[in-house]
């Protein structure tokens, strides 16, 4: 049994995705999940999809997201301790979006604790702010998310990020689980860094 153990957090990875709306989180996730076979969650599209399915949870939060407004932390907080717990034997996972405030970091610690896991890195994916305009305008073209539809909105993210999200990095960092790469390049260039930053925690 203790070998079980020990396989086991030789192989786990937790890392936390974070950056700004728009700096690549869900594209180097896709290809994070292929390369390292692990799972990826991002309460965004968890949050999209329940809206889209109309049950009464996403109807409670639609109003959030289009305003660019963070959804309540206790019903993001209830998603992942969901989704933990289904989770608790894959090789490891990515976390998309999530902790986006120091309430959800705390409340995220315990959950994982609960279940023996743990975070292992937050990497911050850092693009300036026009070019992650830029980019969302582009993608506002056909995404058909409510969020992406007007350049208000985004910028309203954006404000979110800097008031309410940025500060989550110094949770990580007094924890000395914080990297930071450069979203700028291509996102093959983006995904060498971040796989080299995930590479050394093996
Ligand atoms: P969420 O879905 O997480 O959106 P976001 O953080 O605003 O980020 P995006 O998904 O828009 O961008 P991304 O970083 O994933 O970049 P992407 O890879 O798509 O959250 C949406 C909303 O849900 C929130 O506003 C909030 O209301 C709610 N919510 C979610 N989590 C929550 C939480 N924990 N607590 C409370 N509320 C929560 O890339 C963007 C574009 O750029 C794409 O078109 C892509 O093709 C392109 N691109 C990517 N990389 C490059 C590159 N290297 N060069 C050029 N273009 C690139
Ligand atoms: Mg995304």
């Amino acid at each position: 049994m203790p070998i079980l153990i020990l396989k086991r957090a030789e192989y786990m990875i937790n890392i936390v995705l974070f950056g700004a709306p728009g700096c690549g989180k869900g594209t180097q996730a896709q290809r994070l999940k292929e390369h390292y076979g692990i799972e990826h969650v991002s309460t965004g599209e968890v949050i999209r999809d329940e809206i889209h399915r109309g049950t009464e949870l996403g109807r409670s939060m639609e109003s959030y997201i289009a305003q660019g407004k963070l959804a309540p932390d206790e019903i993001v907080i209830g998603m992942i301790a969901n989704y933990v717990a289904a989770h608790k034997e894959a090789k490891g996972c990515i976390f998309d979006g999530f902790p986006r405030t120091t309430v959800q970091a705390e409340a995220f610690d315990k959950i994982l604790a609960e279940n023996g896991l743990q975070v292992d890195m937050m990497i911050d994916i850092q693009v300036p702010e026009e070019e992650l305009v830029k980019r969302i305008l582009l993608r506002g073209k056909d995404s058909g998310r409510a969020d992406d539809a007007s350049e208000e909105v985004i910028r309203a993210r954006l404000n979110v990020y800097h008031k309410q999200t940025a500060i989550v990095s110094e949770y990580y960092t007094a924890q000395d689980k914080y990297a930071s790469v450069d979203g700028l390049g291509t996102m093959d260039e983006v995904f060498e860094r971040i796989a080299t930053v995930v590479d050394a925690l093996k």
